[in-house]
């Protein structure tokens, strides 16, 4: 049977404001990205995800949505979407969306009925509790996922009840436990399945079922305010059926923000809720060879017949790779390359997160830039197109101001340049879509991991392939079941040719081989 298309290649993340300008505003839009399906074609991508559109007051940028169906004028209009769609389509990159179930926008109009009065009908699709201590203290002590918020509770004066938000204020949460609220998530959907959409990417999955007592959570137990069983697993298994009802397979990727891998892997092995689920526990690693190894072999232990991973270490919400595991080596840039190479050799579906096909670190963000509650605009800094000193201080991304600064390395790794250089960290994730492509045994080939050596993380695809990738800051020899020949490396000065029963791996290095039967 062929590969669902999902377990094929890649799945490219765009966050749309930082991706491309087409309108000079100095915000990323819909035409901006279609102007560059070039690149994400020769990326041999299955299929983009993009991150919020919709329109929203932006306090969350995107993820405070004020309409499920629509397109923010900031970001152009839903014909350009239907285009975007349909040029995507034609190229076969498949297009997701994000949905973000779990809250709106305070400004959506759901949430303005819902707090005029008490009586409204909308009353209920928000979850409004009385306080404690005679209503001057919040309904319990649950906390917002963004430490600067505190607590996840706020007071409205006129109703004098609190309102539940798991991020900030301005994002209340719905009441998932109302059949009105799941239902009408479920025509969000559908609105956008009929607009022809290939899945969606569930914004914090784990949040649409909570403790309906809304108890405080007990030191040492999972948290009460998310993945309340079994009430999570029967809506997950409710949202399937409506991405089922459509032709094709639409797929649900869930953001699974769980740090229990058994947890996490729940949503998966039924293979009736989510298709995907990003595992946060893989993403927060240590740099760590022992530790990856651990993790992947607790996966495939923990995982069913139905179940398929999603391996990513990056997205608009963490430091990026090439800054996270630099640690002072000055291998940030060469370790970025090892993991693209890792991604695309695991057995699973490899997230790439725009701007890690380039090796791009963190941007620099000077305090009068910032504008994200939690720290988060260093990763999401524009993507440069082009030098600065061809293109203007925009990069190619913008003709206008950058709504965040770009960063200082935008000379070089911008993608005008690693296109001209075969050595790039674009070439070589090109090189990786083009392998992974063509041979099954990466694709879905079986995999173990073995003692390849101290420091060195390896395993192998069926019988014709080995992975390998050197966490140590110096050179490390790495013992292979048999020879081979190198298939490709993330090292540039790596020779391709055979190789015996060992090899060195330069620091930092990753490498795939062929192995000789
Ligand atoms: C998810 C998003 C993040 C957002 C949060 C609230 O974690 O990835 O960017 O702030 O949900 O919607």
């Amino acid at each position: 049977m062929a590969l669902p298309w999902w377990r094929r290649g890649a799945i490219y993340q765009i966050y749309p404001r930082s991706f491309a300008d087409a309108d000079g505003d100095g915000i990323g839009d819909l035409r901006g990205i279609a102007a560059h399906l070039d690149h994400l074609e020769a990326l041999g991508v299955e299929a983009v995800w993009l991150s919020p559109f919709y329109r929203s007051p932006m306090k969350d940028f995107g993820y405070d949505v004020a309409d499920y169906t629509d397109v923010d004028p900031v970001f152009g209009t839903l014909a350009d979407f239907d285009a975007l769609v349909a040029e995507a389509h034609a190229r076969g990159i498949r297009v997701i969306v994000d949905v973000v179930p779990n809250h709106s926008s305070d400004q959506h109009p759901w949430f303005v009925e819902s707090r005029a009065s008490r009586g409204n009908p909308k009353r209920d699709w928000y979850v409004w509790r009385d306080g404690r201590e005679g209503g001057t203290e919040p309904p319990n002590g649950w906390r917002s996922a963004f430490p600067a918020v505190e607590r996840a509770w706020s007071y409205n004066e006129a109703t004098e009840q609190w309102w539940l938000h798991s991020f900030l204020p301005e994002q209340p949460d719905l009441n998932w436990d109302n059949p009105e609220v799941e239902a009408a998530i479920h025509d969000v959907l559908r609105f956008w399945l009929d607009r022809g959409v290939d899945g969606f990417r569930i914004d914090v999955t784990q949040k649409i079922a909570k403790d309906p007592a809304m108890r405080d959570d007990v030191p040492g137990e999972p948290a009460r305010s998310e993945d309340w069983q079994p009430t999570i697993h029967e809506r997950l298994r409710r949202l399937r059926a409506v991405a089922d009802a459509y032709e094709g397979e639409r797929i649900l990727v869930g953001e699974v923000y769980l740090l229990d891998l058994e947890r996490v892997v729940a949503y998966v092995n039924g293979g009736d809720e989510l298709h995907l689920a990003h595992n946060f526990v893989f993403l927060q690693l240590d740099w760590d060879a022992a530790a990856f190894r651990a993790s992947i072999d607790r996966w495939d232990e923990l995982s069913s017949e139905a179940a398929w991973p999603a391996w990513f270490l990056s997205n608009h919400d963490h430091p990026r790779v090439a800054s996270r595991f630099d640690e002072g080596t000055g291998l940030g840039e060469a370790r970025a390359r090892a993991v693209l190479l890792m991604l695309y050799a695991l057995r699973g579906t490899p997230f790439v997160f725009q701007g890690e096909e380039l090796g791009l670190p963190d941007a620099e963000i000077p305090d009068d830039r910032i504008v994200d509650v939690d720290g988060r605009d260093p990763e999401r800094a524009p993507i440069p197109w082009a030098p600065p000193s061809d293109a203007g201080p925009g990069a190619g991304f913008t003709t206008g101001e950058p709504w965040l600064p770009i960063t200082a390395e935008a000379e070089r790794l911008n993608v005008a340049a690693q296109e001209a250089d075969p050595a790039s960290t674009l070439h070589l994730t090109r090189a990786l879509a083009r392998l992974r492509a063509a041979e099954p045994a990466l694709q879905d080939g079986a995999q173990r991991t073995y003692d390849a050596g101290p420091d060195v993380l390896a395993w192998t695809r069926g019988d014709a392939f080995i992975a390998l990738v050197n966490f140590a800051a110096e050179s490390r020899p790495a013992t292979l079941p048999g020879g081979g020949e190198v298939a490709l490396s993330s090292d540039p000065k790596r020779e391709v040719g055979p190789v015996g029963d060992t090899i060195t791996l330069a620091p930092g290095e990753g490498l795939v081989l062929r192995r000789s039967c």
